[in-house]
């Protein structure tokens, strides 16, 4: 079995979390799903985790990463503490629906799900990784009757009937970590129209999106002239970036008020690979 377009990096920020939980020594449901995942994504998956397991695997995933981008397993842990951080705060505001858009072969979900009594989870993503979440939850042992999972394609398929999922008078946070960057800037604002079209209560967005270099083009600062080559054989090329300052503004125009930047230049904890704007923000009630 070979995994679909648009699928390797999922699978590599799933094998980042394998590793830091070996490292770390945890055994947490986010760690087991990451593995179940690798699993269930066939000889590419399974191959990742073999590597995840050896010693001399770990060495060549060490060595990938300085070739091609340095620091980017360190970004992801960084950017998924700053999402669960946020979004428990926003539950405990008051949020009780949780929307996944683009969840990949991560455990927010399930873990919020099962962390938070009377929350509704809805993750939607497309139907060879939602397959693949499916058989990851089945082989965690997770029945969770909170937790749904629609498959869509946000460039294909207009938003309506996936997302009717939604609770309408529900409050609701919605995250869209690593996914934005993917989607023509039109389609990032039906995604959110179709998001607002379901719900009429407040919603909160936490979300991510490229920076633009020096030379005008999305990407990582410290990103290797052939990581963009790569991205676009895997099928999952950047379609756009933008500046800190103007992100707002490209925000407002899809129905998003940012509310709060997190700084890659935190003195007591920087981005290990800065060039992605982790931002949190609300829908706009029309726009
Ligand atoms: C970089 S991964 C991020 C996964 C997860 N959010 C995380 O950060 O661990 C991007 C995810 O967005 C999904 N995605 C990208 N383009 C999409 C589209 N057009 N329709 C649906 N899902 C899409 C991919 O399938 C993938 O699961």
């Amino acid at each position: 079995m070979t995994m679909a377009a648009g699928a390797s990096t999922s699978m590599l920020i799933a094998a980042a979390e394998a590793l830091a939980a070996r490292r770390e020594g945890r055994d947490d449901l986010h760690a087991r799903f990451a593995r179940a995942s690798l699993d269930a994504c066939g000889d590419a998956g399974a191959r990742l985790l073999r590597r995840v397991d050896s010693a001399c695997g770990r060495l060549l995933l060490r060595l990938a990463e300085a070739a091609v981008l340095p620091g980017i397993a360190a970004h992801y842990r960084w950017r998924k503490r700053r999402i669960r951080h946020w979004v428990h705060e926003a539950i405990e505001a008051g949020a009780r629906q949780l929307l996944v858009l683009g969840a990949g072969f991560d455990a927010l979900g399930p873990c919020m799900a099962a962390r938070h009594p009377s929350l509704r989870v809805l993750e939607v993503d497309r139907a060879a990784t939602i397959a693949v979440r499916e058989r990851a939850l089945q082989a965690c042992g997770i029945e969770q009757p909170r937790l749904l999972m629609r498959d869509m394609d946000f460039t294909t398929e207009g938003p309506g009937d996936t997302l009717r999922g939604l609770e309408r008078d529900v409050p609701t946070i919605a995250v869209a970590e690593g996914l934005l960057m993917y989607l023509r800037p039109d389609i990032v604002s039906s995604l959110w129209r179709g998001v607002r079209a379901q719900c009429r209560a407040r919603i909160d967005v936490v979300a991510s999106a490229m920076a633009c270099g020096e030379d005008g083009m999305p990407g990582f600062r410290c990103q290797r002239p052939w990581l963009r080559g790569w991205l676009a054989r895997r099928g999952e090329p950047f379609a756009w970036g933008t500046t800190r300052p103007c992100l707002p503004a490209v925000m407002a125009a899809a129905g998003l008020a940012v509310t709060h930047v997190a700084d890659p230049d935190d003195g007591r904890d920087p981005d290990p690979c800065p060039g992605e704007w982790l931002f949190r923000g609300t829908l706009l009630p029309r726009w």
